[in-house]
């Protein structure tokens, strides 16, 4: 019989080698302290089959940026997986509200996740809240757009001053210092701590990474080598992008843009989907997107305190009518009716407090997060069935949710 329960401590390692095992990568050996670090076990489920670990799942304690700069605390949910002998019986079902009720016993108003696969996660609440814009950029192809004459005396990409290159893992504070203003003032990004930072992108043995600190940004990536018999072509990976200023963004990027040898840039999350690096360059068809994904997921578990903490563009003032999944088809097709909503809420400028009233718009749970971040028009989550609302009232709702630019999270957990 399957049980569940709290993990303990001494059974990190059993449940590190299923986890890999179910992810399809080899245990952590090489970064095992930093593991034990990071993992509370006290955040962490475990479902055992007469006494083994066959599935786990847990969370990190994180913040959240919302549109307007306030941070909530966060579960962010991770390391879900269930052994193949166990699969599809519900076992993913139980943890998924055992984390649930663990972020509401803990006042964590959201919960967050990146998902393996897209199908998994809205049947629990989860809605696409950050979106990632894969890109490479055909290095010798490209330039940066020559700064004004009369900031450089002459054409010239800009300048790289302030810019170091340097070992990451060894100047850990000073990055995270310069993140942690960064990421304050970017919606939809998380705090990362030092072990954070060392667990998601430590290199393992052999792998190189390169640091680029300015005082008010930094870039990271690794090279691929290809040396093309004499005609070499190395990749950079860029990792991690983040500028405060931009200074620090044009330094950073040309700094990035004379990495000799390289051919192609490749960035999986270090460039925004409206990211401004399209008009760096001087031609905008350099920064090729290959791909747009779903990146940060959302739970927002408590609305009421998640809606009050953000900040709205206009005045105006919307009642909310949260629906769960399987009131979804009745709460699109019938008329509005009270009975359907799980829960309903008035959001203003002023915040949002609990209501009587009939709402203006009905909303699935999974949607509330696009909602809350502002990373869904109010008019494409109607057209994509996860929001009914009277279109008549579309552009009102799109000018009071919507933000500009999007919300971006660079961040791995
Ligand atoms: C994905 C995984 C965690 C699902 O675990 P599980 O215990 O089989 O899931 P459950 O039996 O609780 O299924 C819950 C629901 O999700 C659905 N579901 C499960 N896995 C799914 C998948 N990969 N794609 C789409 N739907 C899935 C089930 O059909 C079920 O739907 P229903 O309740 O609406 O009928 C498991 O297959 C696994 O460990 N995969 C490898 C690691 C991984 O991808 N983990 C997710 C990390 S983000």
């Amino acid at each position: 019989m399957v049980e569940f329960s709290t993990l303990q401590p001494d059974e990190l390692s059993e449940l590190n080698t299923v986890d890999s095992r179910n992810f399809g990568y080899p245990p952590v050996t090489d970064r095992a302290d930093i593991m034990a670090r990071v993992v509370e076990p006290d955040r962490f489920v475990v479902a055992k089959d007469n006494g083994r670990i066959v599935a786990g799942a847990g969370s990190y304690p994180m913040e959240l940026t919302l549109p307007g700069g306030r941070t909530l605390p966060t579960s962010a949910v991770t390391w879900v997986s269930v052994s193949a002998t166990h699969t599809r019986r519900g076992i993913t079902r139980t943890m998924m509200e055992w984390l649930r009720a663990q972020a509401e016993r803990r006042g964590e108003p959201l919960l967050a996740l990146t998902a393996s696969e897209g199908g998994i996660y809205e049947r629990f609440g989860y809605g696409v809240s950050t979106w990632h814009r894969i890109v490479s950029i055909d290095r010798p192809r490209n330039r940066l757009q020559p700064l004004a004459a009369s900031t450089t005396g002459g054409r010239d990409d800009g300048p790289t001053a302030g810019v170091r290159l340097i070992d990451p893992f060894e100047h850990v504070e000073e990055i995270l210092a310069v993140y942690d203003r960064y990421r304050r003032n970017q919606p939809g990004e998380m705090s990362r701590s030092a072990d954070m930072f060392a667990w998601t992108f430590k290199p393992k043995d052999g792998e190189l990474l390169v640091g680029a600190l300015h005082p008010d940004g930094f870039a990271m990536w690794g090279i691929k080598p290809d040396w093309d018999e004499g005609y070499p072509r190395h990749s950079l990976e860029l990792g991690d992008f983040f500028a405060v200023t931009e200074e620090a963004r044009q330094a950073l990027w040309k700094t990035i843009m004379s990495v000799d040898l390289v051919g192609d840039i490749n960035a999986r999350s270090a460039v925004a989907p409206n990211d401004p690096l399209t008009l760096l360059l001087e031609d905008p068809r350099g920064v090729r997107t290959v791909g747009l994904r779903d990146h940060l997921w959302l739970r927002v578990e408590d609305p009421i305190r998640s809606f009050s903490a953000r900040t709205y563009r206009i005045d105006g003032s919307f009642t909310v009518g949260v629906v769960d999944d399987h009131t979804l088809s009745e709460a699109y097709d019938g008329p509005l009716k009270r009975g359907l909503f799980t829960q309903v809420f008035n959001v203003s400028a002023d915040g949002a407090k609990p209501s009587r009233r009939r709402p203006d718009l009905a909303v699935t749970r999974a949607s509330l997060g696009p909602l809350l971040l502002g990373s869904a028009s109010v008019t494409t989550l109607a057209a994509g069935r996860r929001l009914k609302v009277d279109p008549s009232m579309y552009s009102a709702l799109d000018a009071f949710f919507g933000i500009a630019p999007l919300p971006h999270c660079r961040s791995y957990f």
